[in-house]
């Protein structure tokens, strides 16, 4: 009987192979044809002609499996009907194992008269339906092609943090599933922070009666939020129950993605200290409360390394948590662990003593290696962060790569461990992913949906080996700034799409265009899911630069097949308004306004650019750093400090002088500061303006001195400061600034050191 089946399957193999050999080959030896799928697949051959999905189409499936995917083709073909468990002869779609594929691979092969779905494991029949899904047009209709594809990387994950702020389940199913559809096959989810526990623990029950709340501090940005008080109400928050995590991961099983849970330690756990504070070090004398913000001086509270009720209490969480997630790989966090108490805390320096350990960071190695042996014993696998790599690591430990450009995980890799790449400046979706005049604010530029696409993991001066040990990349979206699922939407996507590419692509199959033609093709997959998205990429940035006493306004937009149409008349920009080809020079004020247009049609938000001029605007910076030209633009900066219109400094004094290239009547200088409290971003502590006209004997003309209260004031906004001069005549005019040194006791960053940031510098 199996040898019948056997010989029935090669017929039948033979005649779909015999069918798609006659059609015609376009003329593409490359086999790198266009189709719109994201991830783009491995290798695409387009033949001529289609195959149309109907309700009589006749399926030959091997197993229960299979024929659930095949139930979904044809409901997305819109026939929905099941399919029987059948192999025939007869059918027009075929889905064949084949062991000879690797895990996760898959071919698609579409002729006019047949399809054929190949596969070695349920995984890679699961891809190809995601691909299926997005070949099909709104008939049914499939392309004819030949199609054969598997990932780069076996890790291609995405972080999801609800500890900052608690998403809830049902949008945490919803983001799996859209990271499903492009591929991703790991959700790491990061269950506990200062700012909330978010997974029930039985044994443990004020972890989330206590852990899971905190005081609000409505409208106040994250780095912003003090700390709560005793007895403050702790209105905010939520977890997930035992349930919730059951079905999140039953959830993201049936889409072939592996739940990662991360427990962190031994810092990021005032939220656990809050609710069990006898597990923090017994110096430790302040309220220990679960943080709304960034935590001050609260950040380190750490687990006592000294304590062996400690690791009595992790070991007695993993247990629950190992229960509840069957996955490879469990997360011990191992970060930004201060050392404050650590270094003065009996019990943990008694520990560095029977241990012989030489100094705080060896005794978090010892308590990570500790750690990880327990989870290890339980046959699962840890991943740490790449602070892990600070002392000796534990054995057999996978490092996530995220300071900087990762590079600290390379310190795991000279040491045989394997490692994934989550470079803080590129993979933290918490950054800016556009010019920050039209983005919600958040933290640091750098994040555009190009600037993820074309991150590669690989550096050409690695050793060989390093990339064996390299198991992918991941994304990670940091909630600090999510009031709201909407916010988590709106910073993840469409990046998420990029980072897919990143993680499936090879290197040699990656194209920015052809991305974002296969991605606008997907967007309105994203809207079937009623997700929300940016479109940060349509929006213009814009450079102003003085040059030879006029302004030379440069406009750009991170997508190349859209136009950039401007007025500077006032009205909106219409799709008949002047194209923007070469930077434009003006010589007076205006106001500039630009947009993007694709087919007739504004695609990104409208550029409002006024350029004011004063007596200053446009002329040259001397003694300077080089790029104080930017207070001489005309434009000015907005709150967000780092909108590429203002001008930081972090040293303590700062000089820069301004030559109007002629003896010139003014009595007024005037500078705009920005002030972000919980970014320690400042005025400057003085400004001390002086004029000259030969540039070498200045007079003083105007000066002035902060106070603390002035220069620590709370809140993000900026202001104009007027220095009256005296009216005269000078050509060159010198200002100093000093900073304003590390933030006081009583901030919410102590110690911290300041940046000041200055824009425009007004001469009247
Ligand atoms: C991290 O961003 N602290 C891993
Ligand atoms: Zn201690």
């Amino acid at each position: 009987m199996k040898k019948i089946a056997v010989i029935f399957l090669a017929t039948t193999l033979a005649a779909i192979t015999a069918t798609i050999a006659t059609a015609n080959l376009k003329e593409s030896p490359q086999s790198h044809d266009f189709v719109s799928v994201v991830p783009a697949p491995a290798s695409v051959q387009m033949l001529d002609g289609s195959f149309s999905i109907n309700a009589k189409t006749v399926f030959s499936l091997e197993n229960d499996y299979q024929k659930s995917i095949a139930s979904q083709l044809l409901e997305a073909a819109g026939y929905p009907s099941k399919p029987v468990v059948k192999k025939s002869a007869k059918a027009s779609v075929h889905f064949v194992t084949d062991h000879a594929l690797a895990h996760e691979a898959y071919t698609i092969d579409v002729s006019p008269k047949s399809v054929l779905i190949q596969a070695s494991d349920d995984c890679g029949f699961f891809y190809a339906l995601q691909t299926l899904k997005q070949l099909l047009d709104e008939d049914g209709t499939l392309p004819a092609l030949h199609l054969a594809d598997e990932p780069r990387f076996g890790f291609r994950g995405v972080l999801l943090d609800p500890s900052r702020y608690f998403i809830p389940k049902d949008e945490v199913l919803k983001i799996i599933d859209a990271a499903a559809a492009m591929k991703l096959n790991k959700v790491h989810l990061h269950l506990t922070d200062d700012n909330g526990w978010r997974i029930e623990i039985k044994r443990y029950p004020k972890l989330t009666e206590v852990g899971a709340w905190r005081v609000d501090r409505p409208d106040t940005p994250f780095p912003a939020r003090r700390n709560p008080q005793p007895g403050e109400p702790a209105t905010i928050g939520g977890f997930y129950t035992q349930d919730d995590i059951r079905e999140i991961v039953a959830f993201a099983a049936e889409r072939h993605i592996e739940v990662i849970p991360e427990i962190d330690m031994p810092a990021h756990a005032n939220a656990a200290l809050a609710a069990y504070p006898e597990y923090a070090c017994p110096v430790v004398g302040k309220y220990i409360g679960v943080l709304p913000g960034i935590g001050g001086d609260n950040a380190d509270i750490i687990y006592c390394a000294g304590n062996d009720g400690v690791f009595e209490f992790l070991q007695n969480i993993l247990d629950e948590v190992l229960e509840l997630f069957p996955s490879q790989y469990i997360h011990l966090g191992g970060d930004e662990a201060w050392k404050t108490h650590w270094k003065i805390c009996p019990r943990c320096q008694a520990r560095m003593k029977a241990e012989n350990l030489a100094d705080e960071e060896e005794l978090q190695g010892w308590f990570m290696a500790r750690m990880c042996d327990y989870v290890r014993g339980k046959g699962r696998e840890v991943i740490g962060w790449d602070e892990l790599t600070n002392s000796r690591l534990p054995e057999g430990v996978i490092i996530a790569g995220w300071q900087g450009m990762g590079q600290a995980a390379l310190k795991a890799a000279a040491q045989g461990h394997r490692f994934i790449m989550t470079p803080a400046r590129l993979m933290y979706f918490i950054r800016y992913q556009g010019p920050q005049w039209f983005e919600p604010a958040t933290y640091f530029a750098g994040g555009s949906l190009k600037d993820v696409y074309e991150y590669e993991p690989v550096r050409p001066q690695w050793p060989a080996e390093y990339e064996n040990l390299l198991m992918g990349v991941q994304a990670c979206m940091w909630t600090e700034f999510c009031n709201s699922t909407e916010d988590v939407e709106y910073q993840l996507f469409p990046r998420l799409v990029a980072l897919s590419e990143v993680a499936w692509c090879g290197r040699g199959n990656k194209n920015w265009e052809a991305f974002l033609k296969r991605l606008d093709a997907f967007v309105p997959q994203l809207e079937e899911r009623n997700i929300i998205y940016a479109r940060s990429m349509y929006n213009i940035q814009q450079t102003v630069t003085p040059e030879d006493g006029a302004l030379s306004v440069s406009l750009s937009c991170i997508r190349p097949d859209v136009e950039i149409r401007y007025t500077t008349d006032g009205s909106t920009p219409a799709a008949e308004s002047a194209l923007y080809e070469v930077p434009l020079l003006f010589r007076g004020p205006v106001t500039l306004k630009a947009a993007t247009f694709a087919g007739g049609r504004r695609t990104g938000a409208v550029l409002e650019l006024p350029l004011r001029w004063n007596k200053a605007t446009a002329k040259r910076i001397v003694n300077g750093r080089g790029d104080e030209r930017l207070l001489l633009n005309g434009v000015r900066g907005s709150v967000k400090q780092t909108d590429l219109e203002w001008c930081s400094w972090d040293k303590d004094d700062v000089t820069f002088t301004v030559d109007l290239g002629e003896s010139t009547e003014f009595s007024r200088v005037s500078m705009g500061f920005v002030t972000n409290y919980g970014m320690a971003v400042t005025k400057p502590a003085s400004v001390r303006i002086e004029v000259s006209d030969d540039n070498g004997n200045f007079t003083l003309a105007a000066e002035r001195s902060y106070t603390a209260e002035e220069i620590f004031a709370e809140g993000s906004f900026t202001e104009n400061a007027v220095f009256e001069t005296g009216a005269g005549c000078a050509r060159y005019i010198r200002i100093s600034l000093a900073g304003a040194g590390p933030c006081p006791a009583d901030h919410t960053r102590p110690g911290k050191a300041t940046k000041y940031y200055v824009d425009e510098v007004t001469v009247e």
